[in-house]
């Protein structure tokens, strides 16, 4: 399954065994997993594996994280995006998530906010969803801002493992009463 969205600075596309490179560098680095149970991949298969999984996503769900790039350097910058929580993820399962994950040379420029409200924009218009959550660790606090900052409220606190989380969610009609 193809995907492609444009926003000012970036370009939002399905996961592609080219990005794998840089996708390992990205997933292999300690500091991306500080907040995220400090588990970074191991090697380009374990990586390789996850380009495959989100992809079977796409087939069978219509939606997965999107891989990320910077127009004006053409770079893979991370990746962004929704993704249908099939799994057995805490109690939020069944519902669509909006994540991101950045490699730290990209962080602090806005992109993962910009990339986030475009997901919203197709979750709601294109997946025609009702509501999107987003959970993170706590002390992640750039995370819990882009969140808020997408128009996302905070509704309760939760265990992952054994980190503390927050959830927020934003319904449709919310994001549409912030659309100009
Ligand atoms: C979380 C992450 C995606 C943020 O990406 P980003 O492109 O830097 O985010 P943005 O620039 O769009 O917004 C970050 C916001 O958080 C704020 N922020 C950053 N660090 C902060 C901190 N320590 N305390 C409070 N606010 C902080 C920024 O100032 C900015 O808010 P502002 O625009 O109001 O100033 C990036 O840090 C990342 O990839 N981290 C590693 C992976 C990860 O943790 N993913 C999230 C899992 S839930």
């Amino acid at each position: 399954m193809k995907f492609y969205i444009e926003t000012p600075r970036l370009i939002l596309r399905d996961f592609q065994e080219s990005d794998l490179d840089s996708f390992y560098e990205l997933d292999s680095d300690p500091l991306v997993h500080t907040y995220l149970g400090n588990n970074p991949v191991l090697d380009k298969n374990q990586a390789l594996e996850t380009i495959y999984k989100v992809q079977k996503q796409y087939e069978e769900f219509g939606i997965g994280r999107w891989s990320t790039i910077e127009k004006s350097s053409g770079n893979f910058i991370g990746w962004s995006g929704l993704k249908f929580l099939n799994e057995d993820w805490a109690k939020y399962t069944n519902q669509y998530d909006v994540g991101y994950r950045l490699m730290p040379k990209y962080w602090g420029k806005g992109y993962a906010t910009e990339a986030s409200l475009a997901a919203l924009e197709f979750g709601f218009t294109t997946l025609k969803l009702k509501e999107i959550i987003g959970t993170a660790n706590i002390e992640n606090k750039a995370s819990i801002r882009v969140l808020e900052k997408c128009g996302l409220k905070h509704i309760e606190a939760f265990k992952w493992k054994d980190i503390d989380c927050y959830c927020l969610k934003i319904t449709k009609e919310d994001w549409e009463s912030q659309q100009i």
